[in-house]
C-alpha cells in the first residue's frame, strides 16, 4: 500500500526539499549510500575487496534538467575511474550509469546522453572494467536499448538492465541473451501502471524465474540483482542445470542490504557484486529503497520523530 505513494513523493519536488532538510535524515541515507565524495567511497571498494566482493559504483543523480548537468555526469565517473586507476582498484569495479542522470530526457536528449556515456564507456574500458546502463522507467526504455545496442558496437562487455515487472521482458531477455549481452535482472523499482507491468508480487516472482530461465540458457552473462532467498536458491538451480559455472553468472546486492549473505554468497565461491551508490543528489535512489520495505519507513519517520 505505502510503497506506491512514497514511490510517487520520489519524484515530488516539494518532497524532496522537505526529506533533505529533515533532521534526522542523514542517518538513515548513511545505510543505503556509501558517502558524498570520491574519497569516501574509495575506503569501501577497498573494504568489499578485502571480504572477496567485487562492486559496481553508481554516482546518483537523475532526471537533470540542463545540459551542463549531463557534461557534469559524465565528468563525475571520469573523476571515479581516474581514483580507480590511479589505485589500481579497475578490475573490482564496475559502473553503473542512470541515462537521465545523462540527458536522457531532454530535448535531443537521446544523443546527449549518448555522447556523454560514450567516454565514460571507454575510459572504463581502458582501465579492464565496463559499465552498466541501469534502467529506469518504462517510457525511457526503447531509448536505453537502443544506446546499449550502439555502444556494443564497440564495447561489448556494455550491460544493461531489464524488469520483471515488465510485460515486455521476456522478449528482451531473448533478444539479449542471443546477443551474447551482460544483462542485470532485477524485480524493478518504479511506479508503473497495470498496462505495461505485473502489479502482484508472486507474478513478478514467476517473471523474474521464467526470465533467469532464458539468461541462464543464453549465451550472455546473466548478473542477478535481488536479495530474495527464494529467488537466490532458484537461480543457483537454474545455474546448475544450465550447466553454468560459477564464473559464467553473479549475484549483484545493494550496499546496506543484507550486508551478511553479500559475504556467505562470495565465501559459498559466488561471484558478488555490490551495488555501491555515493554522492550529493541521493534522494530518488534513498525514496526507492524506503518504498522496497515499509519498515525503512518506520525507521525513518522515527528517526526524523526523536531528532
Ligand atoms: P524483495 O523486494 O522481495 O526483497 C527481498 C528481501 O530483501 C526483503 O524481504 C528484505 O529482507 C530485503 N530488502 C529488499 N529491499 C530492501 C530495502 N530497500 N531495505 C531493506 N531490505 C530490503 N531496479 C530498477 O528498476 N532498475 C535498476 O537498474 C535496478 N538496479 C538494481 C541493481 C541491483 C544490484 C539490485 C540488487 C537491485 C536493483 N534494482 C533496480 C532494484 C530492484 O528492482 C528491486 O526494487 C530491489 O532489488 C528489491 O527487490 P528484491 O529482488 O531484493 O526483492
Amino acid at each position: 500500500m505505502l510503497g506506491p505513494v512514497i514511490l510517487a513523493a520520489s519524484r515530488s519536488d516539494k518532497m524532496r526539499r522537505f526529506v533533505s532538510a529533515a533532521p534526522g535524515t542523514k542517518q538513515v541515507v548513511d545505510r543505503f549510500i556509501a558517502g558524498e565524495t570520491v574519497d569516501q567511497v574509495i575506503p569501501i571498494v577497498k573494504d568489499a575487496a578485502a571480504k572477496g566482493l567485487e562492486v559496481t559504483l553508481d554516482v546518483v543523480g537523475e532526471d537533470i534538467t540542463t545540459v551542463e548537468q549531463s557534461h557534469a555526469a559524465r565528468d563525475a565517473y571520469l573523476e571515479l575511474i581516474g581514483r580507480l586507476e590511479a589505485l589500481g582498484l579497475g578490475e573490482r569495479a564496475e559502473m553503473s550509469v542512470k541515462l537521465s542522470m545523462f540527458g536522457q530526457a531532454l530535448e535531443g536528449g537521446h544523443e546527449l546522453a549518448l555522447a556523454n556515456v560514450r567516454p565514460v564507456v571507454e575510459a572504463a574500458a581502458a582501465i579492464g572494467t565496463t559499465v552498466t546502463l541501469d534502467a529506469e522507467d518504462h517510457t525511457t526504455l526503447d531509448s536505453m536499448f537502443a544506446i546499449h545496442e550502439e555502444l556494443r558496437k564497440d564495447f561489448p562487455q556494455t550491460g544493461c538492465v531489464i524488469q520483471a515487472y515488465l510485460f515486455r521482458t521476456e522478449d528482451d531477455a531473448r533478444r539479449l541473451a542471443a546477443a551474447g549481452s551482460r544483462v542485470r535482472i532485477v524485480k524493478g523499482a518504479y511506479k508503473e501502471p497495470a498496462s505495461v507491468a505485473y502489479q502482484d508480487k508472486a507474478e513478478i516472482d514467476k517473471a523474474f524465474v521464467r526470465i533467469v530461465r532464458i539468461l541462464m540458457a543464453g549465451e550472455g552473462y546473466p548478473m542477478i540483482g535481488s536479495h530474495d532467498p527464494r529467488l537466490i536458491a532458484i537461480t543457483q538451480e537454474l545455474a546448475r542445470q544450465a550447466g553454468r559455472k560459477p564464473e559464467e553468472y553473479e549475484f549483484q546486492m545493494l550496499y546496506g542490504i543484507r550486508s551478511e549473505e553479500h559475504v556467505r554468497l562470495a565465501a559459498e565461491g559466488h561471484r558478488m557484486r555490490v551495488y555501491t551508490a555515493y554522492g550529493t543528489d541521493w534522494y530518488g535512489y534513498f525514496m526507492r529503497r524506503l518504498a522496497e520495505k515499509p519498515a525503512n519507513l518506520l525507521f525513518f519517520a522515527r528517526s526524523i520523530l526523536t531528532k
